[in-house]
């Protein structure tokens, strides 16, 4: 029933639009401090109509609490409105200004259906729209579409960014299994730059929703250019994914950095994360103190329209600052939740525990487990396994950790609860390797009613499933095969309303 559904399944803190089908986040902005998510949205249905996608919309102060308002950016006779991303556009260059407001500039893929019915081919094209009330209320600009399509069947997602050393915007958009680049200075006239990819990353599926931003490694004053590209198929354990380069732009091409071509010939495809669930996450435009913030839905193309949820379907991660670290082993982009989380930290339990075959952690009633962040701490780790077990009176369980024996991390969700919704939700154990067998490991594990955000090692390894238990999991314990370990556990709970 109706109240079930939402006791259940409606995540506690996770963004989930009030009803209908939610994809991609979109047009991620901040300004005048409100943070702006947009997302592909079908509003009367919970399944998606590709022929009538929207953008929704939802407002936050600081990320964690959203408003939904009505949707944004609706579709019309030239198409369905697909992914794109927003710029603020302080310089009026665009134009499109109006002398008082800073416009704000949406660039989005329209996709017509009709011609896809119609067997043909040059079905997207690039288009803006424009707000001059910081983003509330959205104008589509009159001669659109501003890229036209060139003949290509798959030319969408285009993400956009002020190039300030060369005082262009560019713009970087999927094409087929490729990236293009294109460069403007009023947003609309674009000309072609350079492609990027053709030898380079994963190629099982086509690739969508790029995002290029400069960074500064870490403890550094140097800066990278990490290009961010979501691939579906072809994910490290099937479906939806996110894989990440890095490297330089020099205002009209990518090139990989050479310590990166050296760690990709090894690695082949470098995740962004590898659990199933995190698909299209890209950045957000103007964040304070240069902050790289990004969002992802919390699904995969394998299994999404069939997840059992019927009021609404679809939710995002949890926002998460990226922070570019440089190892022996390479580039390592950590994913870290954004500080404001910590703003909602509740009762909060901490224990020290000698690791012996089979332990409690998190007992029936301590902290709700529905919403929750448990830092754990593990120490003088030796070869065997650790094994984190989440589970209800049903004795359903999502079992997630770290094997010192195969190196990797796994998250297990094949006795989560309902599963057989869709033959391929839990149809294996999702695991990432690991380069070494571990003495010492950190993991934040980030939980909602239907969801697992694995941070291992301050986010340098990140693994993100979602699971649809018949009851909220609420305990949790480990288990070992090995002996004199130690852990401690800081566990809060999520007060939000
Ligand atoms: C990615 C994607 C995009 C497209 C949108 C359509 O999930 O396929 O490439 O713009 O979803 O909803």
């Amino acid at each position: 029933s109706k109240t079930s559904e939402e006791q259940l399944y409606r995540p506690n803190y996770h963004f989930t639009p009030q009803k209908g089908w939610m994809n991609d986040p979109n047009g991620l902005f901040y300004l005048n401090g409100t943070y702006h998510l947009f997302f592909q949205y079908t509003p009367f249905q919970s399944v998606p109509d590709f022929g009538k996608m929207h953008w929704g919309h939802a407002i936050s102060k600081d990320l964690i609490k959203w408003e939904e308002l009505a949707p944004a950016i609706a579709y019309d006779e030239k198409g369905a409105i697909f992914s794109g991303s927003a710029v603020v556009d302080k310089d009026n260059t665009s134009g499109l200004g109006d002398g008082k407001n800073v416009p704000v500039v949406a660039i989005f893929t329209y996709h017509d259906m009709k011609k896809e019915k119609a067997g043909e081919i040059d079905t997207q094209s690039q288009a803006i729209a424009y707000s001059l009330d910081n983003g509330k209320t959205w104008t589509k600009y009159s001669n659109n579409p501003v890229l036209k399509n060139p003949g290509i069947k798959d030319f969408r997602d285009p993400k956009v960014f002020w190039d300030a050393k060369r005082k262009q915007w560019v713009m970087g958009l999927a094409v087929q299994d490729r990236q293009h680049f294109y460069a403007s200075k009023n947003l609309k006239d674009w000309t072609f730059l350079s492609e990027f990819g053709k030898d380079f990353g994963g190629h099982g599926g086509v690739w969508e929703c790029p995002d290029l931003f400069p960074i500064k490694v870490e403890g550094t004053n140097e800066e990278k250019w990490v290009l961010i590209v979501n691939i579906n198929p072809g994910g490290p354990n099937g479906g939806s994914a996110a894989q990440y380069f890095v490297g330089d732009f020099d205002g009209k091409t990518f090139k990989m950095d050479d310590v990166f071509t050296k760690q990709l010939e090894k690695e082949k495809v470098v995740w962004l994360d590898w659990g199933r669930d995190n698909y299209a996450s890209v950045s957000f435009d103007n964040v304070p103190d240069n902050k790289r913030v990004i969002i992802g839905w919390m699904s995969n193309w394998d299994y999404s329209p069939d997840v059992p949820t019927e009021k609404w379907r679809g939710s995002s991660t949890i926002p998460r600052e990226v922070v570019l670290k440089r190892s022996k082993d390479g580039y390592i982009l950590k994913n870290i939740p954004v500080s404001q989380l910590k703003n909602y930290e509740g009762k909060t339990i901490r224990k020290e525990i000698s690791l012996v075959s089979d332990k409690k952690l998190i007992s029936k009633g301590e902290i709700d487990l529905s919403k929750a962040i448990i830092d754990v701490d593990l120490k003088k780790m030796t070869k065997g396994v650790y094994i984190f077990t989440l589970k209800n009176s049903l004795g359903e369980q999502v079992i997630f950790g770290i094997d010192n024996n195969r190196q990797e991390l796994f998250i297990d969700r094949t006795k989560s609860g309902k599963t057989d919704f869709k033959d391929n939700f839990a149809n294996r154990v999702s695991k990432a390797p690991l380069s070494k067998s571990y003495q010492n490991a950190t993991f934040k594990i980030v939980l909602d009613k239907t969801s697992i955000e694995i941070f291992f090692n301050n986010g340098e390894k990140v693994m993100t499933e979602i699971f649809f238990p018949n009851e909220n999991f609420s305990e949790l314990s480990l288990s070992t095969d090995t002996k004199g370990s130690t852990l401690n556990i800081n566990a809060h709970q999520i007060n939000i309303k």
